[in-house]
């Protein structure tokens, strides 16, 4: 099972999977962007890079979930899998930074992923003032320096993504106690395994 954790930057979603993965120390724990030693080379392009054509950005986070799905999903789609992010994060920062239609790059998601979706959705919702404060304690990368109104419009849109995609969802609040959050995720895995 394929389960993917979605949401902007701070909202806790590797401390979850770090918890769920002492829960389920059998399972597959990966990451998008740098799941794969190509995609670690991406990766430190796209986040310590300075200016990169948004286009040239988004064929970099393309190349990225192509390898990590033909290397690291597919061939594990019948392990448990936990994902820090996925196509969810591809598309959401990319309509909100470069104003593409979510339809077309649903398509060009399709293309790179050859159809895979998550099974399951966890996305974790923060509001204003938490996320104040949790960015004001890290240092922010090339993405993160885009500010709070690009990550609250890239949370909003990634709601109508998941939709669109037709990926089952579970919604957090990232302001919950840690415990309770672990809890629900827990709950909702357990039922459908
Ligand atoms: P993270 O791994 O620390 O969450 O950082 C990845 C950054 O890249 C984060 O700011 C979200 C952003 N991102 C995109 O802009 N497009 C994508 O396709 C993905 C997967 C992440």
């Amino acid at each position: 099972m394929y389960v993917a954790f979605e949401g902007i930057d701070t909202v806790g979603k590797s401390t979850q999977i770090e918890r769920l993965h002492t829960l389920y120390p059998d399972a597959l724990v990966t990451k998008e962007p740098g799941g794969t030693p190509l995609g670690r080379k991406i990766r430190h392009i796209l986040l310590n890079e300075g200016a990169i054509h948004p286009r040239t950005e988004l064929l970099l986070f393309l190349a990225d979930r192509a390898e990590h799905i033909e290397a690291v999903i597919r061939p594990n789609l019948h392990r448990l899998i936990l994902s820090d992010r996925s196509l969810v994060s591809g598309i959401a920062y990319a309509h909100i930074h470069q104003n593409i239609p979510i339809d077309r790059l649903i398509e060009l998601n399709r293309f790179a992923t050859d159809r895979v979706l998550p099974d399951l959705l966890f996305l974790f919702d923060i509001d204003r003032e938490n996320l104040q404060e949790r960015l004001g304690q890290k240092c922010r990368d090339a993405i993160e320096s885009r500010g709070i109104d690009y990550m609250l419009a890239v949370q909003e849109s990634m709601h109508e993504i998941v939709d669109a995609l037709g990926i089952e969802c579970v919604t957090l609040d990232a302001a919950a106690p840690i415990e309770t959050i672990t809890q629900t995720i827990h709950q909702a895995i357990k039922e459908r395994l």
